[in-house]
This record gives C-alpha cells, structure tokens and sequence, in this order.
C-alpha cells in the first residue's frame, strides 16, 4: 500500500489526478493538501471524498508545522505537488504570491520530505518527491524546433519564473543531496475541471453565456495542448519509472494558435447548441505583456524510456471537454456566479 501527498488536489490538474490514480490503484492513499485558493475546488472532488483511500487537509504549502506534522503522521512514499498559482495573466499583477507560494511552498515540501525520507547511508526505500512543472520555464520559441529537457532556462513571466526558481531547487535537492525526485514538464493542458481563467474553458463558458471572445494580441501566439488524462497517465508512469534526478517533458504534439482552438469551440457550440453563436464573437483586445509566441514539446525521452504517449488527439479531446462542460454547466455557473465574475469584469472590461 503506498500512501501520495498529492498537493493542490483540488486544482484543475491534481483533481484529474486524484481521480485517475484512485481509479487505477486500487491499494493506495492519497492525501490532499490544499489551501482552496479562488482556483482549489472541493466539487471536483466530490465522487471521492467518501473514498476510504482519500483524505483531505485544507492548508498551505508554505506551513512547515504543517507539513512537516503530516510527515510524522502518514509514512509517504511519494510526494506529487501540483499546488501552485497557475495563471500568467495574475501573475502579471500580482507576482509576490506567486514567489511565495511557487517558491517557498517547493522548498518547505522538498525540505520537509527530505528529514523524513533521509537514513544514515541515504534514503528510505521506494520514496521520490515529483515535482509538476511547466514547459514555460524554457520560455518561447519561433518558428521552428522543440523544448528538450537540456533546453536552457529561459522564463519570461513571473508565473514561468517563479515555477523556473522552484525546478531550480528541487535541481539542488539532487545535485547537493541525491534526494530520489523527478520533475515533470509540461505543456498546455485541458479537460474537464479547469478554472474558466484558462483560454479554452473561458472560450467555451463565454460561448456558452454568448459573451465577447477576448482574444490578446493577434490570436495566433501557440500553445501544445494535452488531455489532462494524458498527463495524469504520464506521472504516474514517472513516479514509477523515472530514473532519479531526471527531468521529463511532457508533451501532446498537439500545436495549435489560439484563433483555431476559440474558432473549433465557436464551431461546435454553433453545429450543436446554438446556431446563433458565431465568429461576431470574436473581439481581439490588448495583448498579454511579454506574450510568449509559441511553445512545442519534444515528448521524446519519456517516450523511448518509459513508453509514454499522448492517446487523445486534439479533435477528440476537445470534444470530450466541451461536452464535460455542458453536461456540468452547475460547476461553471457556482464558479461564474461569486467573486470570479467581478474580477472577471475588473480586468477584461468587455
Ligand atoms: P490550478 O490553479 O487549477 O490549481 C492549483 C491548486 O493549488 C488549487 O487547488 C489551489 O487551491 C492550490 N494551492 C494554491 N496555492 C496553494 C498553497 N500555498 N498551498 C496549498 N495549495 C495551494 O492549477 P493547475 O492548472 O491544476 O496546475 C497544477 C500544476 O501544474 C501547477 O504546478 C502548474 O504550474 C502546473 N502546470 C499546469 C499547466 C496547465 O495547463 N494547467 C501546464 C503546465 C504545468
Ligand atoms: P492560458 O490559458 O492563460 O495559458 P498560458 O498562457 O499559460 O499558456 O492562455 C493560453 C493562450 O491563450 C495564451 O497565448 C494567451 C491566450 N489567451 C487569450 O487570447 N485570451 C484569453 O482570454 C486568455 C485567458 C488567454
């Protein structure tokens, strides 16, 4: 039986994961610690919080009693943190909590497993602290070519900067102590459960509510979009296989510009909705500071060494989100109808 603190396991991906690895593993604990921040759920989580494998901790990353307390409590194999501010555009007004967070939340994590992990000769057996990490630390490329794991680091954004610091200690945590980890990168993930903030949920709740579509700069900056189940897959393998100390990109092969994924949403919601739901849409506002263009993957070495791919293509999984979203249209109307809407309103003015 092995027991996982999965950290921010109420966010868009750590949800996906709770669900997958419970799903998947029938012998396992897993321990969710989250603070509920705008973006941490407890309705995602709701198929599974009778689960006698689930156990919920509301609190901060940063706490170090904390932390450390549930170090004594539950003996842990494995350490996922998913916990994060996650989205570029606050990071742009307000960075502090991003370091803070990012940052420090990493370190007392990485800090915290290390003295219950650590033995005279080394490590207890069979532990690993797995750090969920973004392609963005790589920051943008042109036209041409892919991030590799040897790709240098090249943050633009305080949120890609502040997650760039944190693979930088937990790269320290290696290099100084051996401590077993690995750190994920990924691209642009989707899926059900992600906070409307993100473009393609945002696209298909305004679409859906026929608001303004609010495209920055001029639509065509690209991201690599992954099925979060992909991802939640590819973790898990990780977690299992990854040799220690290693980084693995994770990536869907999926490039796509912004204009094409809000246009193959206007589409659908058109074809299968409400046929009054068209391209007028559209409205291109002011572009995003320090915008990066394109960001690519090159999924190869988790390829070839664990035997990891992505199994949803694009076409396929955004069909699937869009129909997680109609068919869940309460989840999205509790996160529209509070406090995100007036933020909303604060800062898109449209
Ligand atoms: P999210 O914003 O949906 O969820 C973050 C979760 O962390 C929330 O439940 C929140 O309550 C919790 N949290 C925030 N601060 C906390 C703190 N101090 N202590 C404890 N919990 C805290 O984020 P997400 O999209 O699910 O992303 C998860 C991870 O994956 C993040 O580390 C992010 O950087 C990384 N990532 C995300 C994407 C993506 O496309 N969403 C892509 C690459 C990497
Ligand atoms: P986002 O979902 O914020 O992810 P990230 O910036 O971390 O990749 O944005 C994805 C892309 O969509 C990015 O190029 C910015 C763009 N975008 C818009 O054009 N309009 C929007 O309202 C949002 C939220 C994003």
């Amino acid at each position: 039986m092995k027991t996982y603190l999965v950290t921010g396991g109420a966010g868009f991906i750590g949800s996906n994961f709770v669900h997958y690895m419970l799903k998947k593993h029938k012998d396992i604990h897993i321990i969710n610690l989250d603070k509920l921040t705008y973006a941490g759920n407890l309705e995602n989580l709701k198929k599974v919080e009778k689960n006698q494998g689930y156990t919920f901790v509301k609190g901060d990353i940063c706490d170090k009693p904390l932390v450390e307390g549930l170090f004594k409590k539950y003996d842990i194999d494995y350490v996922v943190n998913f916990a994060a501010e996650s989205h570029v555009d606050r990071s742009i007004r307000e960075p502090e909590v991003f370091a803070k967070t990012n940052v420090v939340g990493t370190v007392t994590l990485l800090n915290a497993a290390k003295t219950a992990w650590e033995t005279e000769n080394g490590y207890k057996e069979g532990k690993k602290y797995l750090q969920v990490s973004t392609d963005e630390v790589y920051g943008s490329l042109g036209k041409e070519g892919y991030f590799m794991e040897t790709t240098p680091l090249d943050p633009h954004s305080p949120y890609s900067s502040s997650k760039a610091s944190a693979d930088l200690m937990v790269k320290a945590f290696y290099d100084t102590y051996k401590m077993p980890l690995n750190t994920t990168r990924c691209s642009n993930n989707y899926g059900p459960y992600q906070f409307p903030e993100k473009l393609i949920p945002l696209m298909i709740n305004n679409c859906l509510s026929k608001k303004p579509l609010p495209v920055y700069g001029d639509g065509l900056n690209i991201r690599d979009w992954l099925y979060v189940e992909d991802h939640c897959k590819a973790i898990d393998m990780v977690l299992d296989k990854g040799r220690i100390g290693e980084v693995y990109n994770v990536g869907g092969h999926n490039e796509r510009n912004n204009l094409y994924i809000i246009k193959t949403i206007i589409s659908y919601v058109h074809d299968n909705v409400d046929s009054s739901v068209d391209e007028s849409l559209i409205k291109y506002v002011e572009d995003r500071k320090g915008h990066d263009r394109r960001y690519g993957i090159d999924p190869e070495k988790i390829k070839t060494e664990l035997g990891w791919y992505p199994e949803t293509s694009f076409e396929a999984g955004i069909v699937k989100t869009i129909k997680w979203y109609l068919d869940n249209k309460s989840w999205m109307d509790n996160l529209t109808s509070g406090t995100y809407e007036e933020y909303y309103k604060k800062y898109y003015k449209i």
